[in-house]
């Protein structure tokens, strides 16, 4: 269980977050939307351990991010925006690289299983040689190969082709719905969050998303 309450986040004097409160169970998958610069990928942030708040507390399955920050980095996959995989070496090799760097150890074989799960097959060809999708859902697999109770992905479906798209989307709520992950993730894609999501997170002032995602009946909560 994820439990975030009062999070605020202060750049130098900018206030970009503030009464930040939401708990989350094992087998949520819930969307995070909001203008840009409405802090997504700032709460992202934050609830990685790659930044701390300015105050507030996170609590994950009983350890608080405040003094078990080891404990807690083992449970958290999160991949930024960009992609960081090596462009030069297969998928193989990407793969191999990340498992040493990992805190659990896998065989070549889950390796490779992790990937076909994702419906990436093209274990042996450099990434360089992969279409955008695939190339994001490497990046995805990556994360899960130290089996994350929680998974925090900032924008992991945009600018890729539909079928990637829709692969990915399905996966992410298989990992919830059949593995008990929490995933939190951020989409501009309101025909995906609707699919996929058992509800929706809105940040920022502008209500815009508010007011669109209940005309789609989803549950909407505005964290501030
Ligand atoms: N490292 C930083 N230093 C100062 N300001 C930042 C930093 N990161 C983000 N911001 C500002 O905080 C606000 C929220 O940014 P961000 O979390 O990236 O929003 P979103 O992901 O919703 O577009 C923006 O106004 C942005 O300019
Ligand atoms: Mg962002």
């Amino acid at each position: 269980m994820l439990e975030v309450s009062n999070l605020q986040k202060k750049y130098k004097k900018r206030l970009v977050l503030e009464n930040i409160s939401f708990q989350m169970k094992q087998g949520d998958i819930v969307g995070l939307v909001g203008e840009n610069g409405a802090g997504k990928s700032t709460l992202l942030q934050l609830l990685a351990t790659v930044m701390q708040p300015t105050q507030g507390e996170i609590v994950l399955d009983g350890l608080s991010y405040a003094s078990d920050m080891k404990k807690i980095r083992r449970r958290i996959g999160y991949v930024p925006q960009e992609l960081s995989i090596w462009d030069e070496f297969t998928v193989e090799e990407n793969m191999r690289f990340f498992e040493k760097l990992s805190w659990k150890r896998r065989t070549k074989e889950e390796c490779r299983q992790l990937c076909l799960d994702m419906q990436l097959t093209q274990w042996k060809e450099p990434v360089q040689s992969l279409s955008g999708g695939m190339k994001r859902k490497l990046n995805l697999v990556i994360s899960l190969l130290h089996d994350p109770v929680l998974l925090l992905l900032d924008e992991p479906t945009v600018g890729i082709d539909l079928k990637s798209k829709t692969e990915i989307g399905s996966y992410l709520h298989s990992l919830a719905k059949k593995e008990g992950k929490m995933i939190l993730y951020t989409s501009h894609d309101m025909d995906e969050i609707t699919h996929i999501c058992d509800r929706v997170y809105a940040i920022g002032k502008d209500p815009f998303y508010t007011n669109l995602l209940t005309e789609h009946n989803l549950i909407v909560e505005q964290l501030r």
